[in-house]
């Protein structure tokens, strides 16, 4: 069934206090839970209800007094206690099964270890509890367990007070100073070593961080936990804001559906975003960990202290804590490069979400099944939203409107209107109409159109905005909920090139004021025009800078003037969008003409201007990681947004005809930027280093297309001498793609070299699950049975099945259904084991309508079975459901 937002209610019952005591035997866990409870004042009356999820209750008693039979009712996910008195201590004691949780949502058993995730709804597996985060609880937790085989016991907060118990058993109990809604509970019960450092806050805190692994790991942890110090800096550097309390934990754990949780000073990450060393790690693997690292500690302040009335408002603390761990990056890595990388991720992954059958806007104002609402969106449109207001109002205005965000909500749990009217009220700006970005779902259109008045030297650019109605919208008002929709206000960030590709001094007819090279324009309007004065010549605008506003660009660009961006804009985002630009029109020509030769759509300039973009690396000012970007061609699913009717086949050949042309063409520079860029110092992820692995790993790419014997020494060559997984990564995914007879041996022995190594035997499923050769699809259905493979973790269903339905087009559309019945097959398995990473999988058929006759009758035939499915999970019946509608 359907929640609304419009439906919210304060919540009837308040819980001052949670004393929990939870005790770990062999096979279950006993949870006895004691509420402080009161009747909040500022709601309307009711009963008791309180959630509960898989729990067998043994004992229930208020104020002491045991309940008859008659005085409560168990559904099986609500308590109901139909007689309270106002104010009350509810105590109760119930079974639950641990072992058998391979939802890995409440307690769970990970290899021998117990672990917790609550968000979103986790906690009313744990114990009854009204479990929404408008509830806040101050928390005690006491953990009792087998002393040698859980030798560390951790909950939130602070340790208070531990012993030993009869049977070889010990316990320890925890305090949160601080209150906090139940999903940010978390305890830890496992055998695990620990490294630990020490930060001193401005004020003079001494923060003790440790970051707990499973035993063996712990040369993997360094990068972590010098992250973690890093963010405590950043966060007082930027915003001022502190740590909190004496300890500050990160667990890893090998079993997670997400990259981490925020728990209060007990934050649990999939091992994926904590281990790293160089011969298992790759750059890519280091810059992750440093931003999930700091994501979740910056939710200390923006998702903890401050937290979400309800979960409409997820973006509330996502999308701004996702917007701080991006300058946490743009900070300790290149800013152009790490701004490049989201804007391709969120075209990538946001824009057809906020095309498809899924499309909500960053508060959606209903959903069926919270966990399928962590989204693209809800995240990464989420942060775009906020920094278009860090735009509009200016890096000053947006640090006071948080500082004022915290006066006025620490301690509360608050809605997105709450952050927006902090951002209004301390800048001034009035943020009223920005608030539709809020409630629209998809992605604006910009048609920007330009015309030149050489007589009156004046440059006109005229601004339209669309915005059609996605399925959201359609659905709303069917349901008699629509919203009347209307126009964006987002800040056009531009500059005006002249042809020698200096950027021209910016001022608006009839103002007095020049802007300097570069200016913000408000967009506010359906349409609206802009005139620049004493513009000499036409120039070239650069519009969009830095990506100031999460839309699609319209504008009527030559393949001159995307090359003039390419060699001259100032901005960097700007640089690699011409290039992509280029490249895309490109493509589509050869796309539409399958059977004509390579050479004849591909026209000589671009080979020229990829040669001069390689040359740029090695100038004084060059930045290879920059270079890299540019150089990899638009990916294939982003092709296929950019067609009516998608034809898979023909984007793979086109590509490939792309990069193997540009490999001939360019193979003496290649080789020479592959040979120039060794770097032979010891390995650091620091982004010097990692750029020039990056540029020169691309290098090797495009060298692998040649396709000769050299090319294919040259891969082996880089494979044999690689001194870190990156290098190893790079060999080992273009050999996948090879038709050699190497491919198999090397595969086969970095299986056996790396079997012990969980995160790294995914990367060998991920190589080939993504491999365009053509048994792909049967290779991925033989691995399913390899000893490698387990169902049940998350991870490895990730690498194998879901990197093979989102990253390898070719094979998931295969023409015969195979693909799609792969993927069926697999979300049928793994629906009653785990319904949130199955539900991941289904998310894989949203563009299905995009395709041909042919194939949309295949991936039709799947859905429905899927859907027919009894029992199936809400949450991939609610993706399922809207995709077939
Ligand atoms: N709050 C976590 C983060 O973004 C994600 C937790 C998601 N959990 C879930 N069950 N959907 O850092
Ligand atoms: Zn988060």
């Amino acid at each position: 069934q359907t929640i609304y937002l419009k439906d919210y209610a304060p919540p009837t019952w308040l819980v001052d206090t949670v004393d929990l005591d939870i005790a770990i035997n062999d096979g279950f866990a006993l949870v006895s839970a004691r509420l402080a409870m009161r009747r909040n004042p500022d709601a309307a009356a009711g009963a008791l209800l309180l959630d509960g999820e898989d729990l067998h209750l043994e004992s229930i008693r208020i104020d002491g007094r045991p309940l008859g039979a008659d005085e409560y009712a168990y559904s099986g996910d609500k308590l109901t206690i139909t007689s309270v008195p106002d104010d009350f201590v509810l105590e109760t004691v119930v079974r639950i099964e641990p072992d058998k949780n391979t939802q890995l949502s409440g307690l769970y058993r990970s290899k021998d270890g117990y672990f917790t995730q609550c968000e979103a709804q986790g906690f009313r597996r744990i114990t009854f509890y009204p479990d929404r985060p408008d509830v806040m609880a101050r928390f005690t937790c006491t953990l009792h367990a087998d002393k040698s085989r859980f030798p560390v016991l951790l909950s939130n907060g602070n340790p208070v007070a531990q012993g030993d118990e009869d049977g070889g058993r010990h316990w320890a109990k925890w305090q949160d100073p601080f209150a906090k809604p139940a999903y940010l509970f978390a305890c830890v019960a496992a055998k695990l070593e620990v490294v630990e450092d020490t930060y001193v806050t401005t004020s003079g805190r001494r923060v003790r961080c440790a970051v707990y692994v499973e035993p063996g790991k712990l040369d993997q942890c360094a990068h972590a936990l010098a992250a973690l110090k890093l963010s405590m800096k950043w966060d007082e550097d930027v915003f001022g804001l502190e740590m909190d309390l004496e300890h500050y934990m990160i667990v890893a754990v090998g079993d997670f559906n997400m990259g981490a949780m925020e728990n209060k000073g007990l934050n649990i990450f999939n091992t994926k975003f904590v281990l790293a060393r160089p011969d298992t790690a790759t750059d890519t693997d280091y810059q992750n960990i440093d931003r999930v690292v700091a994501h979740e500690y910056f939710h200390n302040w923006t998702g903890n202290r401050v937290t979400c009335r309800d979960w409409f408002q997820l973006s509330l603390k996502e999308g701004l804590t996702v917007f701080r761990d991006q300058n946490f990056g743009m900070d300790v890595h290149s800013a152009g490069v790490t701004r490049i990388q989201e804007v391709r991720t969120l075209r990538a992954a946001q824009y057809p979400e906020d095309a498809g059958p899924m499309a909500h806007p960053i508060r959606p104002a209903s959903y069926a099944e919270i966990n399928n609402f962590y989204t693209a969106t809800v995240y990464e449109k989420g942060a775009e939203v906020i920094r278009m207001i860090h735009t509009l109002i200016g890096k000053d205005a947006f640090r006071k409107g948080m500082d004022l965000y915290f006066a006025r909500h620490d301690g509360q749990a608050v809605t997105c209107e709450d952050f927006v009217a902090a951002m209004q009220d301390a800048s001034g700006l009035n943020l009223d109409q920005f608030q539709r970005w809020y409630n629209q779902a998809g992605t604006p259109k910009l048609i920007v159109r330009s015309s030149y008045d050489a007589a009156g030297k004046r440059y006109t650019l005229d601004v339209e905005q669309q915005y059609p109605a996605t399925p959201y919208e359609e659905r709303m008002t069917a349901e008699g909920n629509g919203i009347a929709r209307g126009p964006y206000y987002m800040p056009l960030v531009l500059g005006l090139l002249d042809a020698k590709g200096n950027e021209l001094p910016l001022r608006l007819a009839g103002e007095e004021r020049v802007q300097g090279t570069q200016c913000t324009l408000s967009i506010r309007k359906d349409k609206q025009r802009f005139v620049f004065a004493d513009v000499d010549a036409e120039p070239v605008p650069s519009l969009l800078r830095g990506f100031s506003a999460p839309v699609v660009l319209d504008y009527p660009y030559s393949n001159d003037e995307l090359t003039h961006l390419m060699a001259f804009d100032s901005d960097a985002v700007n640089r690699w969008e011409a290039a992509q630009r280029l490249a895309t029109g490109i493509l589509l020509k050869g796309i539409a003409a399958p059977s004509v030769p390579a050479d004849t759509w591909i026209p000589e300039s671009y080979v020229e201007a990829m040669r001069r973009l390689l040359a740029s690396a090695f100038t004084a000012d060059g930045d290879p990681a920059l270079v890299a970007e540019a150089l990899v061609l638009p990916a294939e699913t982003y092709l296929a947004e950019q067609m009516e009717v998608v034809e898979p086949d023909a984007i793979h050949l086109a590509r490939l005809a792309l990069r193997q042309h540009l490999a001939q063409a360019l193979r003496e520079p290649l080789l020479k930027a592959y040979h120039d860029l060794k770097v032979d110092r010891p390995y650091s992820p620091d982004s010097e280093q990692a750029g020039k692995r990056a540029l020169r790993n691309v290098c090797l790419s495009y060298l692998a297309e040649l396709g000769d014997e050299a090319s294919h020494a040259l891969v082996l060559a880089h494979y044999e001498q690689a001194a870190n997984m990156t290098d190893t990564m790079a060999a080992l995914a273009a050999l996948a793609n090879l038709d050699v007879p190497a491919r198999h041996s090397v595969l086969d022995a970095f299986y056996a070299r790396w079997k012990g190594e969980a995160l790294v035997v995914d990367k060998w499923l991920q190589v080939q699950s993504t491999s365009r050769l053509p048994n792909t699809g049967s290779d991925v259905r033989a691995l399913m049975a390899h000893e490698a493979f387990d169902i049940r973790n998350p991870n490895k269903v990730y690498a194998l099945v879901r990197a093979f339905c989102a990253a390898n087009p070719k094979h998931f559309h295969a023409a015969d259904g195979s693909g799609y019945k792969l993927a069926a097959d697999v979300i049928l398995q793994l629906d009653p084991l785990n319904p949130q990473v199955a539900s991941r999988i289904a998310r894989t058929f949203d563009r299905w309508k995009k395709f041909d006759p042919a194939r949309q009758a295949k991936a039709r035939e799947q859905l429905e079975r899927i859907k027919a499915q009894v029992g199936l999970s809400s949450d991939v019946a609610e993706v399922v459901g809207k995709a077939l509608d």
